[in-house]
């Protein structure tokens, strides 16, 4: 049986290269192989900028144009806004009476944004429910793979818990169960070295970054602080240089004799930083490219991702429809 493939971003900002390691390359592959729908999800996003929507919805079409700048093809993916799909706010109703507060305070993820985002005791309800609408999300689409970054496993976990308690208050195989696709260096350091990229931690570099802000990026990158002079040995592990060369550069060979050279000593930081500037710089620039070309066509992506979310729009309203008619309740 063929996987289905949903998975989705929050528009908060343009996608980087932690998104791309993550999922994005993997989406660009999967889509030849596998039907693929991509939510650009806004209601998440306000999960946690209610009072600042504008933030969100100006980066609906800054991500839309990231993903087509990838190279995800409208014609074999479809893309589509959440929040112009009602199905998944009726679903989410539906299996918010099926999870428990406390379980939802005991997600792992919800619990360290929690703490990250400092909400104290001002935590807002849409946030703290949000794995809820996720699961909303996935299972509307019957998805069965769901590329992310391996900091949304405890969401998959719950999106099948879910999938088990209406299945069993339905007593019909109602909703599939589904598992992750995790990215081979699926959690990406930031260029600081801290442990995730991320654009509230200043240290992300944009898909859509400039040749310059590259340059700069790999210049200020953390590398090994023990590395004094060019003949000491030095460190790979936790060189953030050496962590974005396993992540992006096509030759495999030509890192690992780095990386010995490196180790030996004798190899410069500049030296390695130049080799990683160039693989950036060469796998950027197309990216870049395209990105200004849609960006600069508002009409183009918004046909784009009407046309997605229409025919979205169809396919989640037959999940919300078929739920109803599993709990017996008159479909109007
Ligand atoms: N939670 C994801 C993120 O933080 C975005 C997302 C929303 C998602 N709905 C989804 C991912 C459904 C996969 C499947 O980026």
């Amino acid at each position: 049986m063929t996987d289905k493939i949903l998975t989705g971003d929050r528009p908060t900002g343009q996608l980087h290269l932690g998104h791309y390691v993550g999922s994005l390359r993997a989406r660009v592959e999967l889509q030849n192989q596998h039907p693929q729908t991509i939510l650009i999800a806004d209601m998440q996003g306000l999960t946690d900028n209610g009072h600042n929507p504008a933030k969100v919805a100006e980066n609906i079409l800054n991500v839309l144009a990231d993903y087509l700048a990838v190279g995800i093809d409208p014609q074999r993916t479809t893309l589509c806004l959440q929040s112009g799909l009602p199905a998944l706010a009726e679903l989410t109703q539906f299996y918010a009476n099926l999870v428990t507060v406390s379980r939802l305070e005991r997600n792992p993820t919800v619990k360290a944004e929690i703490a990250s985002k400092e909400f104290g005791a001002s935590i807002p309800a849409g946030f703290l429910t949000y794995p809820i609408s996720q699961a909303a999300d996935i299972t509307a689409f019957r998805a069965t793979l769901v590329p992310v970054g391996d900091d949304q496993l405890p969401m998959i976990e719950q999106t099948n818990e879910v999938v088990r308690k209406v299945n069993n208050v339905a007593g019909q195989e109602l909703l599939v169960e589904c598992r992750a696709l995790i990215g081979k260096a699926s959690r990406l350091p930031g260029v600081d070295g801290k442990a995730k990229m991320s654009k509230s931690l200043g240290n992300a570099l944009v898909l859509g970054a400039s040749e310059k802000d590259i340059s700069k990026a790999v210049k200020k990158m953390y590398t090994d602080p023990g590395h004094l002079r060019i003949e000491d040995p030095g460190k790979v592990e936790g060189n953030v240089v050496f962590t974005y060369l396993d992540a992006f550069h096509p030759d495999e060979a030509l890192v690992a004799g780095l990386k010995e050279h490196y180790q030996r000593g004798g190899l410069g930081d500049g030296q390695v930083k130049k080799v990683l500037e160039e693989c950036l710089q060469e796998l950027l620039a197309p990216i870049r490219e395209r990105r200004e070309r849609f960006i600069a066509d508002k009409g183009e992506l918004m046909r784009i991702l009407q046309a997605g979310t229409q025919a979205a729009r169809e396919e989640t309203g037959v999940v919300l429809q078929d739920l109803k008619k599993a709990f017996g309740l008159p479909i109007l």
